[in-house]
């Protein structure tokens, strides 16, 4: 517990991830230190390939890191030399649930979702068996979702009806940290905004603690309560939501400009992609990208540094 009394939920320190791909080494995930309290909710959002999921599957205990420590909910999951026993692993397992961006990867294609929904409070001896019809009924209403699902596969299911399905089964355990990675991204955007609705609703409810992976800064700006910004590996800002206009790295500037205002002139929209993770560039990792480096971003790299009050930059323009 820190001075202000906050509990950590959720803590990463220098997390490293590498693998080796043709006899080279990508580094997927470089060095990412981050802390998330006990029932907030914190967003970690950029582009395509930056490590978001990787930085996911250490964190669920999927994938070992390759350096740094991770504690979940009080557990050290990963450190030098850390073994995790399977009963730790159980009694994480049942606190820490995870949503993935396809749901039907999430459900046996052959079980009907009755089935799977039933299947928690039976594993988990959550209640007795008289009791778990009505605590699947209860599940289904709190994701308003119809009694009538039960009795259907997932294939005749909708996306979104079958991402509701999921979440439900995750709510099962009441778990103190939802995990999500980028849970609305295979569904239509008309349905994504509902779920995102959902989501918010339910985490206030259960005050549950979140991480939300999301390439959507403007979408993630009304959901979370910060934000953490991703690129190539590494956090470059960490901020309250509510203040992204006030960001101040040009990469987040970037992201949020491409989002909310393209027509603009003035500012940078974000061009080119990022440098490979096969062949890390010394200095600043958004130097090749940057509209306003200078010329010691070529060569120095910043480190995140307090630029505020709960807001955290890594640029060498900001330090
Ligand atoms: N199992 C793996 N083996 C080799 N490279 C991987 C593996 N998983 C991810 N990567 C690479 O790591 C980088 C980050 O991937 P990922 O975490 O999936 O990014 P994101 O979720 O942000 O799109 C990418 O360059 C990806 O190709
Ligand atoms: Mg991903």
């Amino acid at each position: 517990m820190t001075e202000t009394g906050q509990i950590p939920a959720l803590q990463l320190e220098q997390v490293v991830k590498k693998y080796t791909v043709s006899g080279k080494e990508l580094t997927a995930v470089n060095g990412v230190s981050l802390t998330v309290w006990t029932g907030e909710t914190v967003a970690i959002v950029g582009e395509s390939g930056c490590g978001k999921s990787t930085l996911v599957r250490m964190v669920t205990g999927i994938e070992p890191v390759t350096e740094g420590s991770i504690q979940v909910l009080g557990y050290e999951i990963s450190a030098p030399g850390k073994k995790f026993s399977r009963q730790e692993w159980k009694a994480l397992r049942r606190k820490m649930q995870l949503v993935l961006q396809n749901p039907s990867g999430a459900v046996s294609p052959r079980m009907r979702i009755d089935k799977f929904l039933r299947e928690p409070f039976v594993n988990w001896h959550l209640c007795t068996r008289e009791q778990v019809d009505s605590r699947v009924e209860e599940l289904l209403q709190r994701v308003e979702l119809d009694k009538s699902v039960l009795h259907k596969f997932p294939h005749q299911l909708s996306g979104g009806e079958l991402q509701r399905v999921v979440i439900a089964r995750a709510l099962a355990v009441a778990p103190s940290l939802l995990i999500c990675d980028e849970p609305t991204s295979a569904l239509d955007v008309s349905i994504q905004a509902q779920v995102i609705a959902l989501l918010h609703r339910l985490r206030k409810e259960q005050g549950m603690t979140v991480l939300f992976i999301s390439h959507d800064i403007a979408l993630m700006g009304k959901f979370a309560d910060r934000i953490a910004v991703m690129y190539l590996g590494n956090i470059v800002e960490i901020l309250p939501a509510g203040q992204l206009k006030n960001a101040v790295h040009p990469y987040t500037k970037a992201l949020i400009n491409a989002v909310f205002q393209p027509e603009k002139e003035d500012i940078s929209v974000l061009e080119g992609d990022p440098p490979s993770p096969l062949d890390m560039p010394s200095g600043c990792l958004f130097f090749g990208r940057c509209p306003v480096s200078c010329p010691d971003c070529a060569v120095k790299s910043p480190e995140l540094r307090e630029y505020g009050r709960d807001h955290f930059v890594s640029c060498l323009l900001a330090q």
